[in-house]
């Protein structure tokens, strides 16, 4: 990193003036041990070849807990290759000063995904030092507070609709015109398209009245996806292992709630299945990938963007070649800038979830991030967890 020694970072603080920080330290048998410690802007790590880019400092005021969080604080070394660390992929905050001449002093931005929380210093502390090739300015519709609640979940689920839509798949209910929730039984699904302004061609989809599918439905990607599929007029159907969440789903936006076992109760052994819904976003991986594309209808969409259940995934040609099914992968970590942005805008108007106050689950301070990550790492959160600095 470059020297940094004395240099202010805006409101009379230098980069010697100390800030708290949530740190992992590596145990030899390959576990961690948590401790919010006293850190300073010269002391955060940045690695090759990030560190030789005009960087932007941002005092944090909110981050969030993202499944990946949980990986890099208890010593996943696929996420983070060294310790001592700071964890945390989100950060929302002001610039207190900038080599980069598009960002200024007194600035709101967020920064998600890159290098953040990996192996850069991140959002777990209270102040970060980063390219400014990775800083999108927040939206004037959007507050620090509602960005980490979205966090990288939210972006992930946002860019995960982007793909269904720009592969295909239309809303039932388009326009904003969806009946309440749980009006399925003799409901009449319209044909209508989305106006040009939503992203994407829909000229493929062929499916117009099936649902979509959001798997892992209780986390925080799933539940912001229920909340935008909602909001732009699919019928979504929640997938979830957690049968005490079904009015907390209802509550977000899902029309239908259902166990795993309604998508996984099927011979899979077979080539294909009937086809029972256009495809939607999941964010397992594993078997109940493999049994969501089975079961997905012709010109279908999953956007996959997990791997809870692991890495593995076998499938068969079929559903490709017979059907049309398109597999659409998510990277949000290293989404294009200009898309990046655009999806931000769009999470900051027209794809809000309406219940983004009952998507966040909790406000927690570093100290009370452990209990979290534990809760995380064991599938049982509902919702996001939003860290707030001091
Ligand atoms: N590719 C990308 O760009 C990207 C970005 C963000 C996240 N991700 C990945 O997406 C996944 C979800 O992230 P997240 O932050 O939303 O995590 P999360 O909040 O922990 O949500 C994961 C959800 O998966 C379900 N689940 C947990 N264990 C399961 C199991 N054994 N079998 C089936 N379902 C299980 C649970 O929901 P239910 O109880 O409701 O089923 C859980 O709430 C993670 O794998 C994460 O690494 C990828």
């Amino acid at each position: 990193m470059r020297e940094l020694e004395g240099e202010t970072t805006g409101t009379g603080q230098t980069t010697e003036t100390p800030f708290s920080a949530l740190v992992a330290h590596l145990r030899e048998d390959g576990t961690t041990r948590l401790a919010v410690e006293k850190k300073t802007v010269s002391s955060l790590y940045m690695p090759d070849p990030y560190r030789s880019l005009p960087a932007v400092t941002i005092r944090v005021h909110y981050s969030s807990l993202n499944y990946k969080d949980a990986l890099s604080a208890s010593g996943n070394r696929g996420v983070t290759r060294s310790y001592p660390h700071t964890p945390g992929i989100d950060a929302a905050g002001i610039v207190t000063a900038s080599e980069d001449t598009r960002f200024e002093e007194g600035q709101k931005v967020i920064v998600t995904g890159y290098d953040l929380g990996s192996n850069t210093s991140g959002g777990f502390g209270g102040m970060i030092r980063v390219p400014g090739d990775w800083v999108v300015p927040l939206p004037a519709e959007l507050t620090l507070r509602d960005a980490m609640i979205l966090g990288t979940a939210g972006f992930t689920a946002a860019y995960g609709v982007k793909k269904l839509l720009d592969n295909g798949l239309m809303p039932i209910y388009p326009g904003h015109d969806k009946p309440h929730s749980g009006m399925e039984e003799g409901s009449k699904p319209g044909n209508s398209q989305l106006d040009n302004s939503q992203p994407g061609n829909h000229d493929k989809a062929e499916n117009p009245s099936l649902p979509v599918l959001v798997t892992g439905a209780t986390g925080g990607v799933g539940s912001v996806s229920v909340g935008i599929l909602h909001r732009l007029g699919f019928r979504v159907i929640a997938v979830t292992g957690k049968p005490e969440a079904r009015e907390y789903l209802r509550s977000i936006g899902a029309d239908e709630v259902r166990d795993r076992s309604f998508v996984m109760d099927v011979d899979a052994s077979r080539l294909l299945l009937s086809g029972r819904w256009a495809g939607g976003i999941d964010t397992v991986g594993g078997k109940l990938l493999e049994a969501m594309i089975l079961q997905t209808a012709q010109a279908g969409v999953i956007a996959c963007c997990g791997n809870v259940t692991g890495h593995e995934l076998h499938t068969n040609i079929y559903p490709f070649i017979l059907r049309g099914v398109g597999l659409m992968g998510i990277d949000s970590a290293l989404c294009d800038m200009q898309i990046r942005q655009n999806l931000w805008k769009r999470l900051a108007t027209d794809w809000r979830p309406a219940h983004l106050d009952k998507i966040l689950a909790r406000e927690v301070g570093l100290h009370e991030l452990k209990e979290e990550i534990d809760t995380i790492l064991k599938g049982g959160q509902t919702g996001r967890v939003l860290v707030v600095h001091e």
